[in-house]
């Protein structure tokens, strides 16, 4: 049997050259997102229109950028409608809104060993937990994930998500990482946010002594270990590249362990 290539079929359909026609998008359950190289040739509608055709899709978004330390996604819809929509990945399904809020492919892998990180009974902690997306697989064998959000549009999906997988073993905070209560408290603490290394020291009183912290950065490659991680005793165990990022930076991921 013949395995067609969809990218031809958009390629006729919206009369660009196949190799112009975009290959790199996140596609959220049902609706695509296609960040185009600057100063793109082609009609986008024309070429959303096809995209949305061929691969059957509720809506075609072109992501303008992705701003500040809450990832407020900017985006502009090309094609069909905005509909909420339910991604499934690894048996869990993540509900959200993607003209908001981002899901990245790119960071499957993480999202999955998370769930082989975390041991039967542990509390985690999760200081940046978004719509749930390291939160949700903790929660299949911990005691208790407490699940740290500070804005309204994500903590609603956080909600919305706790339910959908019967996660009801994590326990949802709207707020400010930084001012969590607990000290000397969890068993597994996540930061999964590029600014972490400035949320280190908070981090750092939520851990437990001789714990493990889970913590994502953006680096130069083949930059030398933070400094920070040596001011405060932390011993990296495994640090590898989640996707890169910019010309010059990727996304690493840090598994440490702090001896206090
Ligand atoms: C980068 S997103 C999470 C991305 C996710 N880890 C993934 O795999 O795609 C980081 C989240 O941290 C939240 N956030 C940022 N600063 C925060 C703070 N000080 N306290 C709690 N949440 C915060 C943002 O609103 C956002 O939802």
């Amino acid at each position: 049997m013949r395995i067609s290539d969809p990218f031809i079929e958009v390629s006729k359909m919206a009369e660009i050259p196949y190799e112009l026609v975009p290959k790199n998008y996140e596609i959220i359950g049902k609706s695509m997102l296609i960040k185009f190289k600057k100063d793109y040739p082609f009609d986008k509608i024309r070429l959303a229109n096809a995209f949305k055709e061929v691969f059957k899709l509720h809506a075609v978004y072109e992501i303008i950028d992705i701003e500040g330390p809450l990832r407020i996604v900017n985006v502009n819809l090309l094609s069909g409608e905005r509909v909420i929509e339910q991604h499934v990945e690894n048996g869990i399904i993540y509900s959200l809104d993607p003209s908001k809020i981002m899901f990245s492919k790119g960071n499957k892998y993480e999202r999955w060993r998370v769930g082989q990180i975390v041991k039967k009974g542990q509390i985690v902690v999760d200081m940046f937990a978004g719509i749930g997306y390291y939160s949700i697989p903790a929660s299949r064998l911990a005691k208790e994930v407490h699940a740290i959000e500070i804005n309204p549009e994500s903590f609603h999906y956080l909600l919305i998500n706790r339910y959908l997988n019967n996660s009801f073993n994590i326990i949802p905070y709207q707020m400010d990482c930084r001012d969590f209560p607990y000290e000397n408290f969890a068993d597994i603490t996540l930061l999964g946010h590029f600014e972490s290394l400035n949320f280190i020291e908070k981090a750092i009183e939520i851990a437990k002594n001789n714990s493990f912290l889970l913590i994502h950065t953006v680096e130069r490659r083949g930059s030398e270990l933070p400094e920070i991680f040596r001011e405060y005793n932390l011993k990296v165990t495994s640090r590898r590249i989640v996707k890169s990022y910019s010309p010059s930076t990727f996304h690493y991921v840090y598994e440490t362990i702090i001896f206090k």
